[in-house]
């Protein structure tokens, strides 16, 4: 088991639904800026190296997308068929938009564990657990890929959240198979990304900023292990840069 936290002893599928785009959406212009550094390295074991852009725009994060991505987290939160006192493993965690609509579903006799590699959007999520007085919520700071055993033992959780991680992570299909030992077997998963087969303007300046690729099938490494998968469109909108999508699926018993 993991140990304990320290505080404590939709649409129809295919379906695109347009929408207004949030007021300070423009923060994904200015910073775009062309003198960002490169993508951390993605080869080998190696200490956790935060992507230098997330750094940046920790603090500006949830400005623009707290609310372009709020339905879609309460759509992830329900289709982890959530019980109160469930463990949840939600990764990567970012500044913690998702907790809420997690913590609301597994109660108070339940945890919520985010892990991410960037210290910056870590502070903003600790904040937020702060303000809200969580005491089973616990934001830690590690690389998905190359967590040990130790920080994160096989079987521990009963769902795996990954929202907005597939398409980030420099070595998916691997930090997938990392995280989804963490899955006990009969644990759900839900993964929610972006896709577009051919990025349009936005979706390639969304690429530029969050050092994405939503050209990824990210669905795909669920898809080969689940069973009872299922993939959905979710409403999205230009401003995503491409189709929303949600998709879910047990680990089998
Ligand atoms: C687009 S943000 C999504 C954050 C959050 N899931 C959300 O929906 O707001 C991508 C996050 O992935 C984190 N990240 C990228 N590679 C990672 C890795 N190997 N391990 C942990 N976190 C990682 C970044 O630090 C960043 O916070």
């Amino acid at each position: 088991m993991v140990p304990p936290h320290p505080a404590r002893a939709a649409s129809a599928p295919g379906s695109v639904v347009s929408s207004t785009p949030p007021p300070g959406i423009g923060f994904w212009i200015p910073l775009a800026s062309p003198t960002l550094p490169p993508r951390a390295p993605t080869r080998g074991r190696r200490a956790p190296i935060p992507m230098p852009s997330y750094e940046a725009f920790s603090r500006v994060y949830d400005l623009p997308l707290e609310r372009l991505y709020r339905s879609a987290r309460r759509a992830a939160a329900e289709a982890l068929e959530l019980r109160e006192g469930h463990r949840v493993l939600d990764v990567p965690c970012g500044t913690g938009q998702s907790f809420d609509a997690l913590v609301e579903r597994v109660g108070s006799g339940g945890d919520v564990v985010g892990l991410d590699l960037s210290p910056g959007m870590l502070r903003e999520a600790r904040a937020r657990v702060a303000s809200r007085g969580w005491r089973h919520v616990e934001p830690r700071e590690a690389d998905a890929l190359t967590v040990t055993d130790e920080e994160l033992p096989g079987a521990s959780f009963d769902r795996l959240h990954v929202f907005l991680g597939m398409s980030v992570f420099p070595e998916p299909a691997a930090t997938f198979a990392r995280l989804w030992r963490a899955l006990r077997p009969g644990g759900r998963c839900v993964v929610v990304d972006v896709h577009a087969a051919r990025p349009g303007v936005q979706g390639r300046l969304v690429n530029f900023v969050a050092r994405a690729d939503v050209r990824r099938r990210s669905w795909e490494a669920l898809e080969a292990v689940a069973c009872g998968f299922e993939r959905r469109a979710l409403s999205s909108s230009w401003v995503h840069g491409g189709e929303l999508f949600l998709a879910s699926g047990d680990k089998p018993a």
